[in-house]
């Protein structure tokens, strides 16, 4: 939702992965952004500026001076509406002219007039890239405020493998994402957020496990990021992709998620705990693969640590988290069951779902929640996207976090 109705000016310099340029422009336009496209003229080699027009719906600017008769697209009026500028991809020339501070074409000149943040997604030649000019030329913007995104590592154009490639697309929106939320209501703040199911090993091939898929909890991630939080994520098992511009650290059962949790909590001003733990792990871990037999197969189960009530026993000795947001996945009576766990687990929210529903819970990209507070407040919220759930919620706890600051400060 932060790409909704923002001004994006996105360049395309000239190198083969400007094609992919035209992905971007599309995902930004789904994403609801109004996107103006600068071209420089080697890029027009490799894409035809109409793909990009008939995307954005927008004229694609490509020449300075003819385009300065159009008061609305010259570099200054571009620079100036522009929430943030995008350059995917952006070679090691345009690299260099703009630590240069050149303006010798549209969009250097435009990037040298803006205020807007500076999002470069560098694409070249791996021997290029690590050229120590090139080096040096991307510290110098680094330490100027301008933001770099990859390039990643695997096969390039030429064929060889390296240092070089364009990062996903989905990263770079990731990564303009948190650009635009740089000074959102979270900035400073430690926001700590567990996600997925954990697994408990039967033998080396089997563990016992549930049906989350993770979407809730990282979707909770990209919002924090996108209020400008510093995130830390401790992901159970998914088949998400790591998300973008947070601290991630991967476990598996409830013991190492409850260790991880643990080590970070000093540092955690605001812990949500969206992972669905297991209550209960294998008494005994059969240390080769268990053979099929005649008989019944009986397990014998123990329970696993509470991580949410371990917090709740910190907290008073550490005051640390200062907000703590638990999770309640129930089958039946859903409120009652919900306001039970945010007593004993002494949360200052809880976010209850009903995962019965086919629409709602575990596994699927929607949910309907029902968010109840220690006084008593029951907030339902219809059937929505989860990443629309997660901001409505992160919009909830960044007033909650303001109003305790603005108690302590009173
Ligand atoms: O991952 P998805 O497919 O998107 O599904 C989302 C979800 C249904 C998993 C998520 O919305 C959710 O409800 N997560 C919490 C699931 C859960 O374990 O609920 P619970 O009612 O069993 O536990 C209550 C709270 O205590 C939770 O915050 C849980 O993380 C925590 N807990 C539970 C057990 C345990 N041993 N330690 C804990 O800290």
């Amino acid at each position: 939702m932060i790409l909704e109705g923002k001004r994006v000016v996105l360049g395309i310099t000239g190198g083969i992965a400007a094609y992919k340029a035209v992905d971007l422009a599309s995902k930004l336009i789904q994403a609801g952004a109004i996107v103006d496209v600068i071209m420089t003229e080697a890029a027009t080699r490799f894409v035809a500026p109409l793909t990009l027009q008939t995307l954005t719906h927008r004229p694609v600017s490509l020449d300075m001076f003819r385009l300065l008769e159009e008061t609305d697209m010259t570099h200054i009026a571009l620079s100036e509406r522009a929430d943030v500028i995008i350059v995917a991809p952006v070679t090691a020339n345009t690299i260099a002219k703009l630590a240069h501070g050149l303006a010798d074409n549209l969009l250097t000149a435009t990037i040298l007039a803006t205020r807007a943040p500076v999002l470069l997604a560098p694409a070249m030649n791996a021997d290029m890239y690590a050229n120590p000019a090139t080096q040096a030329n991307v510290r110098t913007l680094k330490d100027r405020g301008f933001f770099i995104v990859g390039p990643a590592h695997g096969r390039l154009a030429s064929g060889r493998v390296g240092w070089g490639r364009l990062v996903a697309v989905g990263q770079i929106i990731e990564a303009a994402r948190q650009t635009l939320g740089r000074e959102g209501p979270l900035v400073g703040v430690r926001v700590l957020v567990t996600a997925g199911g954990t697994q408990e090993p039967l033998d080396p091939v089997r563990h016992l496990g549930n049906r989350s898929s993770g979407r809730m909890g990282y979707a909770l991630v990209a919002a924090a990021r996108d209020s400008g939080a510093d995130v830390r994520l401790v992901s159970a098992p998914t088949a998400l992709s790591e998300p973008y511009g947070v601290e991630m650290v991967r476990v598996r059962t409830a013991e190492e998620m409850h260790r991880e949790v643990k080590v970070a909590i000093p540092q955690t001003d605001i812990l949500f705990m969206a992972a669905a733990v297991a209550d209960y792990r294998p008494a005994w871990r059969a240390t080769s693969k268990l053979k099929k037999g005649e008989a019944e197969l009986k397990l014998s189960l123990t329970r696993t640590p509470d991580i949410l009530e371990s917090v709740a026993m910190e907290r008073g000795t550490l005051g640390k988290p200062g907000l703590v947001v638990g999770f309640a996945a129930e089958t039946d009576d859903l409120i009652k069951n919900a306001q039970e766990k945010l007593a004993r687990k002494r949360l200052d929210l809880i976010v209850a779902n009903d995962v019965t529903a086919p629409d709602s819970g575990f596994e699927v990209e929607t949910n309907r929640v029902v968010l109840i507070k220690p006084d008593g407040a029951i907030d339902r919220w219809p059937l929505l996207d989860k990443a629309e759930v997660a901001e409505r919620i992160l919009k909830l706890v960044a007033e909650m976090w303001e109003e305790k600051h603005d108690e302590g400060n009173a």
